[in-house]
């Protein structure tokens, strides 16, 4: 059996699974947000770094990508997001137009790695610290940016992000 995923953190540039399409994806009522604690990617346990969740907004629209896996791709994006994420049945609008429904990863509040909000200068002061074993914490933030450059769109909260940690001296 086949699953549309939504992506719309890492998962839109790095894709470490096999996948049948891949196209950009909105997804409605919810915005993207680095309010999630990262202790095995981006940081560590004694110093997490800052990931994006999703966090319901109404009104609020998501740009990011759709992915049409195998069900076996599970296994390992469960592992991948194992760091607080849940799987959350989303509906999403793809680039030829039509909806359909999916999954995707979302932290929760209620997760022990959840960090919640912050100034946007402390969350870019964290990032600019932190690093784990997929990368810096600044990477991820620029390399998000990029991508969401790519899909022809930007998310003001990641651009104000960047623009500070580009600006740092
Ligand atoms: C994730 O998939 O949650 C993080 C992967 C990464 O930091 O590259």
């Amino acid at each position: 059996m086949q699953h549309w995923v939504y992506g719309y953190g890492s998962l839109i540039w790095r894709a470490d699974f096999p996948y049948h399409d891949r196209c950009r994806a909105v997804v409605q009522g919810w915005c993207r947000r680095f309010w999630q604690g990262s202790h095995d990617h981006r940081g560590t346990p004694n110093a997490p770094g800052r990931v994006v969740t999703l966090v319901a907004q109404p009104g609020a629209a998501c740009v990011g990508v759709a992915y049409r896996v195998d069900e076996t791709v599970f296994a390992h994006l469960d592992h991948r997001e194992k760091n607080g994420y849940e799987r959350c049945d989303v509906a999403m609008r793809l680039a030829d137009g039509g909806v359909v429904q999916g999954v995707t990863y979302v932290a929760p509040a209620r997760n022990p790695a959840y960090l919640g909000p912050a100034s946007l200068d402390d969350i870019a002061a964290q990032i600019m610290r932190s690093g784990g074993p997929s990368g810096s914490n600044t990477d991820y933030l620029l390399e998000l940016d990029s991508a969401l450059a790519r899909l022809d769109t930007e998310d003001d909260h990641v651009r104000s992000l960047a623009t500070r940690v580009a600006a740092a001296p």
